[in-house]
């Protein structure tokens, strides 16, 4: 006689990848549970961009992903794209807009995405609040026991997330079960996160929190231009949280302070112009005024234009398109944005997120060994692979 499972499939974990996972499963007429420890589903979609939620990016590929292997995205993003997931939105007439570098938002609150997402999922058995108490193998499939009840499943699905924001709900249970069925998981660390100094960088930095500009970050070979934050716990900004995610203890960051301007050309267009100008005000026209005035201070950078030689002119040019900082760290799982590595694709199928050798067993998600950078693509990689596992359940 076939087994009587108490469900196709239990999804754990009601984010992002989960809600997309289980409301493709049941629109198949799949008999879906969806269970989370959280008191509201989606939790991280509601303050994702700032409450606007950047849901996509318009220009999302493989290359806009860290794995270990980097073609593994390939497939999933292929199956169901940035282009299918706007389809979507505006098939809920979600009004959305392009913020920057495709950067996609909604024009009203991110809630908007969650109640779309809970509104496809409308077949599915939603339980908030709920414990995962025990996973087992059971013999077609799994014995999950949820809150103190015991149930059966033909598939597992395992949406739970990285280890960001533990106030938020990550707990790194996702990783647990991989070990546990012994599947592997390669080394897991904050991404998308501040980067914090030892004290006597933190001296200059801190005083300049708030001050912002654009910047061009390099590190391991990698590089970002995009805008730089001082704050007064280190540094901050879409550029530090993009280079985080390439940037390993111990090694130097190159910060480009002036990346689309020719230093050396306007100071000395300005000494040209006026000698008897000081450096610090002439460089306060090219750089934030604040910064402008601690750099010279750092770099002995004193006194009239015309005092100043072609040679000390580009030497100090050369010293602000290439600070060299070493950070000591980064703020942590408290503030990152997502999780870097996770359970290793070796393990997954990249067509269906099934794992090879626990057939019925998936994995979706940051829980998974690939991490978008900052920009929309961490969610296209929910949906995606959302999408991958749902519709063969
Ligand atoms: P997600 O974390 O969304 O969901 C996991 C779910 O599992 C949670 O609901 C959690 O409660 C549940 N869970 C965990 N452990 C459990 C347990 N033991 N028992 C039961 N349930 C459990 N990305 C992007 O593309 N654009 C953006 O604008 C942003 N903005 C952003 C802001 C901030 C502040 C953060 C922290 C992150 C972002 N991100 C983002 C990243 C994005 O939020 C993230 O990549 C996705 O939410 C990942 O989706 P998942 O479904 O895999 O995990």
């Amino acid at each position: 006689m076939a087994e009587v499972f108490s469900f196709d499939t239990i999804v754990l974990g009601a984010g992002a990848a989960g809600l997309m996972c289980a409301a493709r499963a049941s629109a198949k007429g799949a008999r879906v549970l969806l269970v989370d420890h959280a008191k509201r589903a989606g939790e991280k979609i509601r303050i994702s961009g700032g409450g606007r939620c950047n849901f996509t990016n318009m220009h999302c590929g493989a290359n806009n992903f860290i794995s270990d292997n980097p073609h593994f995205v390939k497939s999933a993003l292929a199956r169901y794209s940035q282009w299918d997931f706007l389809e979507l939105v505006e098939r809920y007439k979600i009004a959305w807009h392009e913020k920057t570098l495709g950067q996609l938002f909604c024009d009203g609150k991110s809630t908007q995405i969650i109640d779309m997402l809970v509104s496809e999922a409308k077949n599915v058995d939603i339980r908030l609040e709920t414990s995962i108490d025990s996973i087992s193998r059971a013999d077609a499939g799994f014995r999950v026991v949820l809150s103190g009840t015991p149930l059966t499943t033909r598939h597992l699905v395992v949406a739970t997330g990285g280890k960001s924001i533990p106030k938020m709900g990550a707990s790194g249970l996702g990783y647990r079960i991989a070990e546990d069925f012994d599947i592997p998981v390669t080394p897991t660390r904050p991404a998308l996160v501040p980067l914090t100094f030892a004290p006597q960088e933190l001296a200059w930095i801190a005083p300049l929190a708030g001050t912002a500009l654009p910047a061009r970050l390099t590190a391991n070979g990698t590089q970002f231009d995009e805008a730089l934050l001082f704050t007064h716990r280190g540094l901050s900004g879409p550029a530090i949280l993009q280079i985080s995610s390439f940037w390993q203890e111990g090694d130097p960051l190159h910060i480009n302070l002036a990346p689309q301007t020719d230093l050396f050309g306007a100071l000395k267009a300005a000494r040209h112009t006026n000698g008897r100008r000081q450096i610090g005000t002439a460089l306060a026209e090219l750089v934030p005024a604040k910064l402008a005035a601690t750099l010279c201070e750092r770099l002995n950078a004193s006194g009239n234009m015309g005092d100043w030689s072609d040679k000390r002119l580009s030497d100090l040019c050369a010293q602000l398109h290439g600070l060299v900082l070493k950070p000591v760290g980064t703020e942590g799982y408290r503030t990152a944005e997502v999780t870097l590595g996770g359970v290793s694709t070796d393990a997954l199928s990249s067509k269906t997120m099934e794992s090879k050798s626990v057939p019925g067993l998936f994995f979706i998600g940051e829980v998974v060994d690939v991490t978008g950078w900052l920009g929309g693509f961490n969610f296209q990689w929910a949906w995606s692979s959302g999408v991958a596992a749902g519709d063969c359940l």
